[in-house]
């Protein structure tokens, strides 16, 4: 339930998903309850509050927290897949101190609720592919993954041992008009739309046949705000809840842009991130999400291209 009182602070807000929950929360909660910040000042400073935090410093964070009188933080500030296979004890360190230092100010009282995301990445070689279970095998082999099944570890630990209402998705890949990606495995499903546009070829860095589960970002806006929005009861699950949209394989989304721009073509190069992609999930089964707190997606590869090639053509 939105209180009057909701004050947010959204870290690592200039990213993919920050960048367009910041829009949606301040439609929802107003602009100046909502203060966005990132470890550097981005053209995101002049559409409403904006504080540069580095989320590895509890004591700056705290300085702002106080500042601002934030009771709700959602933390984004994490690198990536295939980012943090290239600096993986810099991405541990961030991912989960960051993590740390927001979990403690809701162990302390001095914020009321923490969103945090988790990922498809928490899986691995051994989780059953399809139709991925909430509670299966996680055995994840890139650091980024085993950052997030440490942290939803710890987040179920601090609502069970410390009562924090710490709230968080297992996200797909997200594909999205209004923000870039940065260094992950699923990042391809955007940059193909600005190159078939831009050039009408796109070499790919995944295999053909590679299905990886995905999702369109206002469907990914709408779990976030209204898993956060939920009754306190109807949040079950304190680890993370599988989330799934639809699943596509490069071949497949380069045969529905098609449909708008005849002459696409695509090509296959397969870099280091194939291998990531092959440990995760095809496909998510997020039947708990629907029951709990009543999740349901929105759209389908078909309507997420059309609505893309849509929006970028502006
Ligand atoms: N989209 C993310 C990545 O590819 C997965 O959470 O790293």
């Amino acid at each position: 339930m939105i209180q009057k009182s909701d004050k947010i602070l959204v870290i690592g807000s200039s990213g993919q998903i920050g960048t367009e929950l910041v829009q949606n929360l301040r439609e929802i909660y107003g602009i100046s309850n909502v203060v966005a910040s990132d470890v550097k000042v981005t053209e995101q400073a002049k559409e409403g509050p904006f504080e540069v935090i580095d989320v590895m410093n509890a004591q700056g964070l705290l300085e702002v927290v106080k500042r601002h009188n934030i009771n709700q933080v959602y933390l984004l500030a994490a690198l990536l897949s295939a980012t943090a296979e290239k600096m993986p004890k810099f991405a541990w360190d961030l991912n989960m101190q960051g993590l740390f230092n927001v979990l403690d100010l809701a162990k302390e009282k001095i914020i009321q609720k923490v969103y945090w995301p988790s990922s498809i990445a928490v899986f691995g070689p051994n989780t059953p592919r399809e139709n991925t279970p909430q509670f299966t095998i996680m055995e994840p082999s890139t650091v980024y993954g085993i950052s997030k099944q440490a942290g939803e570890r710890w987040c179920e630990y601090y609502f069970k041992k410390y009562g924090v209402d710490v709230r968080s998705l297992r996200y797909p890949g997200l594909i999205g008009w209004k923000s870039a990606p940065g260094g992950g495995t699923t990042d391809y499903a955007v940059h193909i739309f600005h190159e078939a546009l831009k050039s009408g070829s796109y070499e790919c860095f995944l295999s053909e046949n590679t299905t990886l589960p995905m999702m369109y970002m206002p469907d990914a806006i709408k779990a976030t705000i209204g898993i956060m929005e939920s009754d306190y009861q109807k949040v079950k699950i304190r680890s993370s809840y599988n989330l799934s949209g639809f699943s596509f394989s490069p071949k497949e989304i380069a045969l529905e842009i098609k449909k708008y721009i005849p002459n696409f073509s695509i090509s296959y190069i397969p870099d280091s991130r194939q291998q990531i992609a092959d440990s995760w999930p095809k496909s998510i089964d997020s039947s708990e999400a629907g029951i709990d707190w009543g999740w349901k997606p929105e759209y389908d590869l078909a309507a997420m291209t059309k609505d893309m090639i849509k929006n970028l053509k502006n």
